[in-house]
């Protein structure tokens, strides 16, 4: 699932600008990581080989700091985030239903952004309303209390 991104000449020529600019510093993969994020609004694989072949860096090392750091994504993110709470409180509440739910019903994983570019689902750490838990967030809104129905509710809801 997800959405391909198209690599425009404009866009290309501004990572390459990036990338010779970078290189001059100690330390440029991630500053060049971050200009690619900022110019494609994600480092899907084409843009990721792009950048291996201008530096020298493995794919295989660019892949693992583009997958650990959630400021960094490999598809583009939808117009919302949905964020379900992976906290321990949460989780002892049934952290990991709510999220199998939201995947169900949105048919994507972790990560990725549903082909109509609405939501991007995320699993997110403790937000600090335990009081509520199960925690999900839906751009800046946060509801607690979640359940299977609620989760349909909701989505059906953001979905009209
Ligand atoms: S653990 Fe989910 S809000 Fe704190």
């Amino acid at each position: 699932m997800g959405i391909t991104i198209e690599i425009s000449k404009e866009n290309e020529s501004a990572l390459m600008t990036a990338i010779d600019q970078h290189l001059k510093n100690p330390g440029p993969l991630m500053p060049i990581l971050h200009d690619a994020q900022q110019i494609f609004g994600c480092i899907p694989l084409e843009v990721q080989k792009i950048i291996s072949r201008e530096t020298g860096v493995t794919i295989a090392e660019i892949n693992g700091v583009v997958t650990f750091y959630s400021s960094f994504s490999q598809t583009p993110k939808g117009k919302e985030t949905i964020g379900v709470c992976l906290g321990t409180p949460c989780y002892v509440r049934g952290a990991q239903i709510i999220l199998d739910t939201v995947k169900k019903e949105l048919g994507i994983d972790v990560g990725e952004t549903t082909d109509d570019g609405e939501f991007t689902l995320d699993a997110i750490r403790c937000i600090g309303t335990c009081g509520m838990a199960p925690v999900m967030s839906i751009g800046e809104e946060v509801i607690g209390e979640m359940s299977v129905e609620k989760v349909k509710k909701v989505l059906k809801g953001r979905r009209k």
